[in-house]
């Protein structure tokens, strides 16, 4: 059978209209190729739940399952198949899957349980973080235009990673700028995916050496035998992790400024709210990695053969009449019966930091900024292609520092009492003490 790309121009300009389309084609399965290789895309939202809880174990998400690689029928340059090979507890089952995802909820405990001190400091890290980032983009003038994708979203979540990971300043840097010649595919990707690997493996031998207050060390404390190698693979997990909250915070920013009533509800404090509304109408994990019937299977129009690969798509879920059809628009509070953070055995570990982190962004932004407008119409945004995020390349926006400074901690938008004093002088000073990662983002400054 002859079909359709799923990653077109059409596709990264407007998906849902493609979501709706192949909705009316092909019924709630539709059988594609991405970037060559045959799979079948779910977008029926009753579809996509039962696989991901998998009640009957049908579904596997281990590659060994996947008849086409198996077979040696996908080329061994096919963009994705890294991807694929990571071989980590995204990609494992049963009883290995679990003793990995076990290492997961316990190492992330500390930093998203608020009543724990590691949590806390995180908290405020990250309010130092945001805070630095707009120094930097806001260094020399009160208004101006930026990127806020490459200026603020994108770093952000990054410093965060590397904190948690617990590199010594200088390393982290590196490791930062590697992350972005990867996930950015450009020519050096390739090595910069050596070096990460290589980077993750050091740093996983020197937490077993030194323990310390960070994730590594608390995986290895929770599961003692884990292997270098095994644990190397987890880590490198949380960058990517991280640039999809990167790419939350991009969306939930275009909606606040596109938004008067959005913008106006941010100071009664209501941001979690809008958080959760944007991971519903845009959810930043748009399509999820393959999984695999153990057996044949029949779902919508179409029976799936063993071992054919299926894409499951929140966003193609979320736009199901079934489920969008259901949803009140006017509601004070939208539901959280989405799949945005996944569901069943591998759904998402890390909701409550990715949430944190963007709800920090999105205050401390709209806080020091008095003014935020959008450079480029909404609707001519540049997009990010890819097959499985939902991502801004760019988010140019012109801004307005508020004459106020609104030191974190006192109120920001939540309408409490508002301590006014001017900005501190030397804020971006303090961030200018600091190497490579500081110098590519002065290089990003754009004139006014
Ligand atoms: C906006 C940001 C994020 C979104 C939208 C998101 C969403 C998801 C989704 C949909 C899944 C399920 C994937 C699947 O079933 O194939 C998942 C898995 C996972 N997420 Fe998140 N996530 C985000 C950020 C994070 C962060 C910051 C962390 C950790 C610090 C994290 C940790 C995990 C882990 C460990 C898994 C794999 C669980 C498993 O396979 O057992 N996530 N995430």
């Amino acid at each position: 059978m002859s079909v359709e790309p799923l990653l077109t121009r059409d596709y990264d300009a407007d998906p849902a209209l493609v979501h709706e389309r192949l909705r009316g084609r092909y019924g709630p399965v539709a059988p594609l190729e991405l970037l060559g290789v045959p799979v079948w895309f779910v977008l029926g939202y009753e579809e996509v739940l039962n696989v991901l809880q998998n009640k009957g174990g049908i579904w596997s998400k281990d590659v060994d399952r996947w008849r086409a690689h198996v077979e040696g029928r996908i080329p061994a340059d096919w963009p994705l198949l890294p991807i694929f090979q990571a071989n980590n507890s995204a990609f494992s089952e049963g009883a290995a899957q679990r003793r990995l995802r076990s290492a997961w909820t316990q190492a992330l405990a500390p930093f998203q349980d608020h009543s724990n001190p590691q949590a806390q400091l995180l908290e405020q890290a990250i309010t130092q973080y945001a805070d630095d980032l707009i120094g930097v983009l806001s260094e020399g003038g009160s208004t101006g235009f930026a990127d806020l994708a490459a200026q603020y979203a994108r770093p952000l979540p990054l410093m965060v990673a590397n904190r948690m990971l617990g590199f010594a300043a200088a390393r982290g840097e590196e490791v930062v700028m590697d992350i972005w010649r990867m996930a950015d595919a450009g020519p050096d990707a390739a090595a910069a995916f050596g070096r990460l690997y290589e980077a993750m493996t050091e740093l996983a031998a020197a937490k077993r050496e030194r323990p310390g207050d960070d994730l590594p060390s608390y995986m290895i404390s929770a599961q003692p035998d884990l292997t270098l190698d095994e644990l190397a693979r987890e880590l490198f997990m949380l960058p990517g992790l991280l640039d999809f909250t990167a790419s939350l915070v991009c969306n939930v920013v275009v909606e606040v400024v596109s938004n008067p009533d959005v913008r106006a509800s941010l100071s009664v404090g209501a941001i979690d709210e809008t958080v959760n509304r944007v991971a519903l109408l845009n959810p930043p994990m748009a399509n999820l990695t393959f999984r695999f019937p153990r057996a044949d299977v029949k779902m919508g129009n179409y029976t799936i053969a063993a071992g054919d690969p299926v894409m499951l798509s929140v966003a193609g879920a979320h736009a199901d009449p079934r489920f969008a059809g259901a949803l009140d628009r006017h509601a004070i509070r939208s539901t959280r019966a989405h799949l945005a953070w996944g569901a069943g055995p591998h759904s998402c570990l890390g909701q409550r930091l990715a949430i944190q982190i963007t709800t920090i962004a999105v205050r401390r932004l709209f806080a020091r900024l008095s003014k935020v407008k959008l450079a480029l119409p909404s609707d001519q945004l540049p997009w990010r292609p890819s097959p499985f995020m939902r991502a801004l390349r760019s988010l140019p926006v012109q801004y307005e520092l508020a004459e106020i400074y609104v030191p974190a901690g006192e109120g920001g938008f939540d309408g409490e009492a508002l301590a006014a004093q001017p900005a501190p002088a030397d804020e971006a000073g303090q961030a200018s003490s600091r190497s490579g990662l500081w110098g590519f983002l002065r290089a990003l400054r754009r004139g006014r």
